[in-house]
């Protein structure tokens, strides 16, 4: 099954509670949390604070983004704030497998993310102690930003990995995920398709979630 998890960085957080029960009517897998410091990506977004009200608020899963320098420092609190996944990027620490290993020792799902311009090989020494691979299909910082194809390639290359070694990770792919681009990257291999933009600023997001869990779950029956 294709997952679909809208990210609410683009959404109206003066409505956030609304905006949330719009999507999860719209028959969303998971909520993206983008978790930005202002240091390993130009922009600030959300905090502690946000993902414990969030907890509150929905029964989906939260899966947060940590595009934040030095992430071993935040992992215990947002998983005590209620995140079901948390994700790292592989740029931001030289601690990856202390970092994943923590996430998974507070209770929460681990996964790995990849830069644009991040090969897939750097993975090799942690892919098989992590749950996810989260493919960057933009640079990270920004919602609203164009799609870049080049990306593909690499969602590619990690499911031939995983077929070859048995492994059980999902891929995830976030940026610039829509309607034009949901079938080719459920064909290359996504799991789990991010979206915001295409979501929440489209008239009605419980109908743009609709559409593009039917998106992708006929390109994944045309597939097999
Ligand atoms: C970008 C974030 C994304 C972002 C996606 O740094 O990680 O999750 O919200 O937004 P769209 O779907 O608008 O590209
Ligand atoms: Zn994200």
């Amino acid at each position: 099954m294709i997952q679909i998890a809208p990210s609410i960085l683009a959404a109206n957080f003066a409505a956030l509670g609304e905006e949330v029960r719009a999507v999860e009517q719209g028959g969303a897998s998971l909520l993206h949390v983008d978790v930005m410091d202002g240091q390993f990506v130009p922009n600030l977004s959300i905090g502690v604070p946000v993902v414990a009200s969030l907890r509150k608020a929905t029964a989906l899963p939260l899966d947060v983004h940590l595009m934040v320098e030095g992430p071993e420092r935040f992992i215990a609190a947002f998983a005590e704030a209620g995140a079901d996944m948390i994700s790292v990027h592989q740029e931001a620490t030289p601690h990856l497998d202390r970092a994943v290993a923590l996430i998974r020792e507070c209770g929460a799902s681990p996964g790995v993310v990849l830069n644009p311009a991040t090969p897939v090989a750097t993975l090799s020494e942690i892919l098989d102690r992590v749950d996810f691979v989260l493919v960057m299909s933009v640079n990270p910082g920004f919602g609203g930003q164009k799609f870049i194809p080049a990306t593909l390639g690499k969602i590619q290359q990690l499911r031939e990995l995983r077929a070859r070694y048995h492994s059980a990770y999902r891929i995830e792919v976030d940026g610039g995920v829509g309607p034009e681009n949901v079938a080719e990257l459920v064909r290359a291999g996504a799991d789990i398709l991010v979206a915001g933009t295409s979501i929440f600023h489209a008239g009605d997001p419980a109908e743009a979630v609709r559409r593009m869990k039917q998106a992708a779950e006929a390109a994944l029956a045309q597939k097999v």
